[in-house]
């Protein structure tokens, strides 16, 4: 009798949210709120995320500006659009799809982008002031999706022991501070921890970003426990969480599913930090 977490249903209250806010900005400023959107390289599921994230551009009344490069593209070029992204009046936005074709310094390309467009995130500056707990920044948006997620269960993160297996600069961190900043009790788990099971299974909140299909079974689950799955594993069989959904989803609390879970919220929240951002 565990609970399934509509992570469409939770995204389209968001956008909803950021649509009203869009239209209020055009109103207010005779142009639309705009998001750039670069993506470089042939990363097959990079593809579909900008896809998806262009669509939802539309549908929430945000303008939309694309750059799409081959992997031959350089760091150079790279930097010298960002350049131009930064100083351009119509975008308040930038999205730089990772990963970038191998050879280009992502961190060098991110840091790049004007801390104020930062539609992700991922800029030290805002990750730097996710860490001081400084509320100014833009916050990553799938770790900004996640608590939101929590949050819709009605369920009180304070005090409660939150588990994030996975310590990307993406995910894994900035949930991390995002949940100790909601006054959850954090414990951060990766591949070299040893004894993950006994960790996992003390978890009243788990929070699973390895990038392994499947790899949290039933047994790492405390009863009960809400499990946030952030997996988007590809193989021929189809897409697969992180977390063996047929297996937990009885003895969880609450549990997202995949698709449907995490990925709607991630593209909401880029929408939302995209507009927040224009109204800053
Ligand atoms: N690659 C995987 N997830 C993300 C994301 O949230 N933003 C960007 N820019 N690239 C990603």
């Amino acid at each position: 009798m565990s609970k399934i977490i509509d992570g469409k249903q939770v995204a389209a209250n968001v956008k909803e949210t950021v649509r009203l806010r869009a239209v209020e900005f055009e109103k207010s400023h005779g142009r639309k709120v705009g998001l750039a959107v670069v993506k470089a390289g042939d990363d097959p599921a990079s593809a579909i995320y900008v896809r998806n994230k262009i669509k939802a551009c539309e549908a929430c009344n945000i303008a939309s500006f694309s750059y799409y490069f081959d992997s031959g593209v350089t760091e150079a070029q790279l930097l010298e659009l960002i350049s131009a992204l930064n100083d351009d009046k119509n975008v308040d936005g930038i999205l730089v799809q990772l990963p970038l074709p191998k050879g280009i310094d992502e961190r060098r390309v991110l840091s790049a982008i004007a801390p104020e467009k930062d539609a992700d995130g991922f800029h030290a500056l805002n990750a730097g002031k996710l860490f001081l707990g400084e509320a100014t920044g833009s916050v990553a948006c799938t770790p900004r999706g996640i608590i939101e997620l929590i949050k819709s269960t009605g369920e009180d993160i304070c005090g409660k022991h939150a588990v994030v297996v996975g310590r990307s600069n993406i995910v894994g961190k900035p949930v991390a501070m995002l949940l100790l900043q909601n006054n959850a009790t954090v414990t951060i788990c990766h591949s070299k921890t040893t004894g993950l099971s006994d960790i996992t299974r003390t978890a009243d909140i788990l929070v699973a970003a390895v990038g392994k299909k499947k790899f949290i079974t039933r047994d790492m689950v405390k009863k009960g426990a809400i499990v946030i799955d952030v997996g988007m594993n590809r193989d021929d069989e189809g897409l697969f969480g992180d977390v063996d959904f047929e297996g937990v989803k009885d003895v969880a609390g609450y549990i997202t599913p995949v698709p449907g879970g995490v990925g709607p919220m991630t593209i909401a929240m880029l929408l939302m930090n995209t507009v927040d951002g224009a109204r800053a």
